[in-house]
């Protein structure tokens, strides 16, 4: 158990946090062997899968950083969060809560099952693919690039810079998109897509291809634990309203059919991605001064071996074990 004081943000406070993670990292990169990457989108197979890394940026300014924290992936899932953020800035909270529902479904997230059995009226939530693809029908624009012009905006105002998209990951995904293309169709013939189709699931495969670092999620992190307020210049970004459900849905949804163990057992809001990223908002806690980051962090993770249900196996083991030291956990 970490013990200390309320000020963490001293140098030598600093350097004992520091060490804290870095053996974290060096025990957790251990976990690594047993996931595998992801190997249904041919070049996610190029990852490492020995790479651990993770970032934690305390609202103020206050950072630790460890393992591999410079490699760029792919955003992934990840992407359905933010895309949620923008759909809904864009169009309205009520006009997309209409359109998606905001239930876990406890299923893989690449299911369509709840949808044939259950006989929904929309899809069950924004964060697996039948949702996410909803939700890229509903972006407004006529191409893929006009859709994803206010993604990329508003990432650039989170992160103070553009990310990039990866065309060859969004080529391969685009080639290997069987399942995506079956789950638009069922969605085109139901009736839920609000666009045509070819452009809705070239702006999920490019939305899936965005470049990121640790670095950028633990921003965004941060910047959702913040009610959507960048703490820097104390601008809102994101509606707190919208970040407030973006928050529900992270923790209700955000790790698939995990969802409820990653509830259970680590208690913050994250989102995962295939490629092995961790996107968490970790909102501010009154219980404990003596803990770090009381004020509220974003935590980015990269491990690209993954687990059964699609998430950083090495990562979520790291989370829990920080959010069991730091008190991380809402509940
Ligand atoms: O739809 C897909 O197959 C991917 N582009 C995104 C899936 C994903 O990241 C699921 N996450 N764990």
């Amino acid at each position: 158990m970490v013990q200390g004081t309320a000020n963490w943000n001293t140098e030598e406070t600093q350097e004992w946090l520091q060490q804290y993670v870095d053996d974290w990292v060096a025990f957790y990169r251990k976990h690594t062997g047993d996931g595998h990457v992801a190997s249904y989108i041919p070049e996610l197979k190029n990852a490492d899968p020995d790479d651990l890394g993770i970032v934690i940026i305390g609202k103020d300014g206050m950072s630790v950083k460890s393992g591999d924290t410079e490699i760029p992936f792919t955003m992934q899932s990840i992407s359905k969060a933010i895309t949620f953020i923008v759909a809904c800035m864009e169009r309205g909270v009520s006009y997309l809560l209409q359109r998606v529902d905001v239930e876990p479904t406890g299923e893989a997230f690449n299911s369509i099952m709840h949808l044939e059995m259950k006989q929904v009226k929309k899809p069950l939530n924004p964060f697996n693919n039948a949702g996410a693809i909803t939700v890229s029908s509903i972006l407004p624009g006529d191409t893929s690039n006009e859709r994803l012009e206010p993604v990329f905006q508003l990432l650039e105002n989170m992160l103070g810079h553009r990310p990039a998209m990866n065309h060859d990951v969004f080529k391969s995904e685009r080639d290997s998109s069987t399942r995506n293309r079956a789950i638009g169709y069922y969605l085109l013939e139901v009736g839920f897509l609000e666009s045509d189709l070819d452009v809705t699931l070239e702006t999920y495969f490019k939305q899936c291809s965005i470049d990121v670092t640790i670095d950028d999620l633990a921003r965004i992190g941060m910047i959702l634990a913040n009610d959507g307020m960048d703490p820097k210049n104390d601008v809102e970004i994101i509606p707190r309203q919208i970040a407030r459900i973006t928050k529900v849905l992270m923790l209700t949804c955000g790790m698939y059919d995990a969802s409820g163990k990653f509830a259970t057992y680590v208690g913050i809001p994250a989102k995962s991605g295939v490629s092995g990223g961790i996107l968490a908002a970790v909102p501010p806690r009154v219980r404990d001064e003596s803990m770090p980051f009381t004020r509220g962090c974003g935590i980015g993770v990269y491990g690209p071996a993954l687990g059964d249900e699609g998430n950083s196996v090495a990562g979520i083991r790291l989370l829990r074990h920080i959010a069991t030291q730091w008190d991380l956990s809402i509940f």
